[in-house]
Order: C-alpha cells, then structure tokens, then sequence
C-alpha cells in the first residue's frame, strides 16, 4: 500500500516523522475523510474546498495547488488500484521544528494521505441507530476540520461504552451535531438543522443532503433544534461521510418516533444512494 505524501509516493512502511511534528505535539493541523464508492472519490470537490479553506484558517500552507491535489488523489487510488468501497484520511500539518507554540519559520507543512478499505454500514443504515446527548465543549471554530478532536473522543467514547453509536452534541440544549456527524429533525416533513456558522463542520454531505431534500420537495430549514424537541420529532438522522444517511432510533431514553427508520429519512437514503453511485 501506497502513502501520497508532500515528499510523494511512499510505501506505508517507509513513512516516519521527527518526534517534535506539530500533529502531534500540539494538533496543529487539519483533515479530511473522502468517501470512495466502486473505486471512485464522492463529494471529492467538496472535500478538497473544504481542506483549502480548514489550512487557510489556521494559516497552513497547502503544499499542493488545489489541480495538484485532485491529481495527486486520483493517483493515489491508482496506485493502490482501488475499486471497491473506501475512505481517504488526509492530514495535513505545520510541519517539524524544534518544540514551541508560535509557528515555526520557513518550515514546510506535513501531508500524507492514505486509503482503507470501507465497507457500508448496511445493517445499521436499514435498522437505525441509537446515541446518546453530551454538552458541546469545543471551540469557537468547528468549522475548521482541526486535528484537536479531543472533546469529540471523548464524547464518542462515552456514546461507545454506552453501546451507542454516536453522541449528539448541544450548547445550551440547541443541538449543535455529533461528535463525527452533522443532525437533523425531522417534523411535519420538514427538516431542520443546525444553520451553518462557526459551530459546527460544515459537512459535504449536509450539503448534498439540503439539495437533495429540496429535490424531494421537503423543506430544509436552517435552524438549531433544542433538546426538548426531540421528544416531539418524528424521525433523526445524522450524516457523514461513513456514516452516510444514517438513521436515529433513539437519544438517550427518548424512542424517536416510532423508533424505526422514517418515510423521509429512508427517501433521502435512496436519493443519496443514487447519486452516490
Ligand atoms: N467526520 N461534523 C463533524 C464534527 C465531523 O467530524 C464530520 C465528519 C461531519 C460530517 O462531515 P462530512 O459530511 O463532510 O463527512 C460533521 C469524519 C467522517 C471523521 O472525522 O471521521
């Protein structure tokens, strides 16, 4: 198996980092996780703006132009000859120096990028699944794909050892999105979800799912829901890039409706089906 590095192609063994890295000594840096459905990238441009942008923030520069990274990225699945269903992790960082919080000078920035094979989540996509709520303790900028994930381990983990299979996040009780996932409500057929701003990732699949919901005629509105609307909802669902049009049966104690996979979550699972595909 292949590596795509700023260096170029490595073998996956051959990859080694000083220990003063900055991914690793202070999180400084950001990521991407791309879909791959039969050998081919979805949602590839919406990821590789998003990369751009989450650098940008935080005043990393990309090694690659934007046309460099769609070709390195193709050529990373040919070197790797993929054609089944997989994920690319990318990460990229400020590079290694000498261990100090300002940035470093005139250090080049880390990237390696690399594929794994991944199956769909069939069986939970057809039956749903159940989460649990924590309090959103992160930053100001969720936004940014930043590699400090501490606060989403922890809530992840909580939700695992839980037997959950994702923890839905809330400043003040408004449900803000999960700890790898973005939420939403469903209520009379519309959809609500948290509106796009510095709170939350702005996921690609958010975004393929609001034009597909307009596509199917149901109303998506960009509004935080609180906690107590849960009880009152018809369906939940979350989604991402594994986690796909994931269904919600349950939060905390709280059966979701009629505690199976509703009539618009499953239409917006064949439409993300399709054009997936
Ligand atoms: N996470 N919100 C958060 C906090 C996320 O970490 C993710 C994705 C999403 C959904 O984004 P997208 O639709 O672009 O995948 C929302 C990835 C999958 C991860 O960290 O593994």
């Amino acid at each position: 198996p292949y590596l795509l590095t700023d260096q170029g192609f490595v073998n996956r063994d051959e990859l080694r980092y000083p220990f003063e890295e900055r991914g690793l000594q202070f999180g400084d840096g950001v990521y991407e996780v791309i879909r791959i459905y039969g050998g081919q990238y979805y949602l590839i441009k919406e990821h590789v703006e998003r990369l751009f942008r989450s650098a940008k923030a935080i005043k990393i520069k990309m090694p690659f132009s934007k046309e460099e990274t769609y070709e390195k990225l193709d050529e990373l699945l040919k070197q790797n000859n993929v054609d089944q269903d997989a994920k690319v992790y990318l990460q990229l960082t400020r590079g290694s120096a000498p261990r100090d919080h300002a940035f470093p000078k005139d250090v080049p920035a880390n990237l390696y990028a690399y594929v794994q094979e991944m199956p769909r989540k069939v069986d939970a996509l057809q039956q749903g699944v159940t989460t649990i709520t924590q309090p959103d303790v992160r930053w100001d900028y969720c936004y940014i794909k930043s590699l400090n994930l501490l606060p989403n381990v922890m809530a992840k983990q909580e939700a695992t050892e839980k037997g959950a299979f994702e923890a839905i996040l809330h400043r003040n009780k408004k449900v803000t999105e999960g700890s790898s996932s973005n939420v939403y409500l469903v209520k009379d057929g519309i959809i609500y979800t948290h509106p796009a701003t510095e709170n939350i990732l702005h996921g690609c699949v958010r975004m393929r799912v609001e034009a597909l919901s307009r596509q199917l005629g149901f109303p998506f509105i960009q509004a935080a829901f609180s906690l107590d609307d849960i009880a009152e909802a018809d369906e939940m669902f979350i989604s991402s890039s594994t986690a796909e049009v994931m269904p919600v049966v349950k939060v905390d104690n709280i059966t979701v409706g009629t505690g199976n996979p509703g009539p618009v979550t499953q239409q917006l699972q064949q439409a993300y089906e399709k054009d997936a595909s």
